[in-house]
């Protein structure tokens, strides 16, 4: 291979990476213009079911997966992580999901899950849709030492806890929403289905 094939696959690599980094952040836009197109897209838009596979989900782990055109997120929670979300009663906006819009009626208390291990989050931010970031951790210097973990937005510092409710007085005004969905097995969990589905 010459230096010209070197330059040229790598200018490919290049142009391929700023794409997939451009569809991220393009992801909303471009789903009316798809939709207008291509008729499976549009049918994917209006909410395919995403099947996913957690057994190797580790505790503490998140995985990300795309339902809608939105960042879906799957997190096991360890029994730690699980036991603090008491303590964060006293510190959300909404402890007991009580704004009906951002859970499906099956979803309720502190865990906001069907099952307490694993909980299920559209990972966009309530306030002005900025992609939170996952921060387990407790303590951290930057969160300071009541973080118990849970999702910071970096646009405009909302703080989410580990069941996505909006910590008190933040720019968010609700807690991360929850999609519906149901596990098809205990591996497997199906994002855009109703437990009740057949
Ligand atoms: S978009 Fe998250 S705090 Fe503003």
């Amino acid at each position: 291979m010459s230096n010209g094939d070197v330059s040229q696959g790598r200018r490919r690599f290049l142009i391929g990476a700023t794409s997939a980094v451009g569809a991220v952040g393009a992801g909303f836009a471009a789903v009316p213009f798809v939709a207008s197109w291509n008729p499976s897209a549009k049918a994917e838009a209006a909410g395919a079911p995403v099947t996913v596979n957690i057994d190797k989900l580790e505790p503490g782990q998140q995985i990300t997966v795309e339902w809608r055109g939105k960042p879906v997120w799957l997190i096991r929670r360890t029994q730690e992580m699980i036991d603090n979300l008491e303590v964060m009663n006293e510190r959300v906006k909404d402890p007991d999901s009580a704004e009906a819009s951002q859970q499906p009626a099956y979803i309720s208390g502190d865990t906001r899950s069907l099952r307490p291990d694993l909980v299920v989050l559209v990972g966009i931010c309530t306030h002005l849709g900025c992609v939170p970031s996952y921060r387990p951790e407790v303590a951290p210097a930057d969160l300071g030492d009541e973080w118990l973990g849970g999702m910071f937005c970096p646009c405009h510092g909302s703080r989410y806890d580990l069941s996505g409710r909006v910590y008190k007085s933040q720019p968010a005004p609700s807690n991360l929403e929850v999609p519906p969905y149901r596990y098809d097995n205990d591996a497997t969990v199906t994002v855009g289905l109703d437990p009740e589905t057949a």
